[in-house]
């Protein structure tokens, strides 16, 4: 087996990305590209998943690719491309939708919460979305997935998806397993309303979250209103274990100022939270205020986006044909 780490990683271009997907992806994959391959791709066949307006998810796409350039990433380093212009995630989804189990995707928890209490309406793209994922990653024979903890048990799936394909078709170590790189601190950034909810692109309040796109004032308001605990901060951490507002602020901050929880809490503990979210209002805007500023910047360079996307596929596609040509051999397709 060769022993190449390659990087794979997607987010779908539903507009507005937010801090949860700066923290626990956007920000890894800058770092994974210094040292490792990386492939970073725009999702647009897993957003129409659910039904998109034509011409919005198109200045979605765009978006999304002025989001990875804003946050760091770099189109000489890491390959960065659309996943509809490689029609090789398409094919291989295919073949892994005969490979992977009705049982399997029956337990993933995800299709649960999105399709909501009427299954029977859902897309069937809805319900097979985690095959397609798993095709993303295996089409490059990618070896480490960096995303937040929301997409652990997709990986899972994806990992027994590569071994059976692996085993039915008696080539061991043909699909590597991939591994999830999951950030230690600060995996699943929690919605600013309720602390025991994710910060997601669906929830209705905006207020719920920090888009990459707010200016200075807004993150300032959403900071002030964002539910903390009416009694001071703590001086130990197992307090915080049933206030998962307060802990969510703790962790935001402690990430961006990367200094551990314990550090903060000693410091801070018998202060009202007030004193937290002053301090953290003003991390976050010097953190995210110049990565919105250049995502407007980029986005007034629409044909340059488009060019980095074309560029990008173009790389893709090569290593995609190859492993697809073995993958087809493997199978008997002629
Ligand atoms: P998506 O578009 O929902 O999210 C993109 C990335 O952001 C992470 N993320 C979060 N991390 C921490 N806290 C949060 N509140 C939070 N919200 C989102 C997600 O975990 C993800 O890493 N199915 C994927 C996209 C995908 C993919 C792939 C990922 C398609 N194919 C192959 C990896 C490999 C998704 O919907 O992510």
């Amino acid at each position: 087996m060769s022993s190449k780490k390659i990087v794979f990683s997607g987010v779908q271009p539903t507009g507005n990305l937010h801090l949860g997907n700066y923290l626990g992806a956007l920000k890894n994959f800058v770092s994974l590209q210094k040292e490792m391959n990386c492939i970073y791709c725009v999702v647009d066949l897993h957003a129409i998943t659910i039904f998109q307006k034509p011409r919005q998810l198109e200045d979605n796409v765009l978006e999304t690719t002025a989001t990875f350039l804003a946050s760091g990433l770099n189109p000489e380093k890491s390959i960065i491309f659309n996943q509809s212009s490689v029609s090789g995630h398409a094919e291989l989804a295919w073949i892994l939708n005969c490979v992977s189990r009705i049982g399997w995707l029956n337990r993933m928890t995800q299709f649960k919460d999105k399709a909501g209490s009427d299954k029977e309406k859902a897309s069937v793209g809805l319900y097979i979305y985690p095959n397609l994922m798993a095709a993303d990653i295996l089409l490059y024979k990618a070896t480490h997935v960096p995303v937040g903890a929301d997409q652990k048990q997709h990986l899972e799936l994806s990992r027994d998806i590569a071994q059976k394909f692996n085993k039915d078709f008696n080539c061991e170590n043909f699909f590597p397993l991939p591994e999830p790189l999951i950030h230690k601190n600060i995996s699943r950034v929690m919605s600013l309303r309720d602390g025991t909810k994710k910060m997601s692109k669906s929830e209705d309040s905006d207020y719920s979250r920090i888009n990459l796109k707010d200016s200075a004032d807004e993150i300032k308001k959403k900071i002030k209103k964002a539910k903390s605990d009416s009694e001071p901060i703590p001086s130990d951490i197992k307090s915080l274990q049933n206030k998962p507002e307060a802990l969510n602020l703790l962790n935001i901050y402690s990430e961006l100022t990367k200094n551990s929880i314990e550090k903060i809490i000693s410091e801070m503990a018998g202060k009202e939270y007030s004193n937290l979210k002053t301090k953290l209002t003003e991390v976050l805007i010097n953190e995210i205020t110049p990565v919105g500023k250049e995502i407007q910047k980029l986005l007034k360079e629409k044909s340059y986006l488009k060019n980095i996307l074309k560029k990008g596929t173009e790389k893709a596609n090569i290593i995609a044909e190859e492993n697809l040509k073995n993958i087809r051999e493997k199978i008997g397709l002629i």
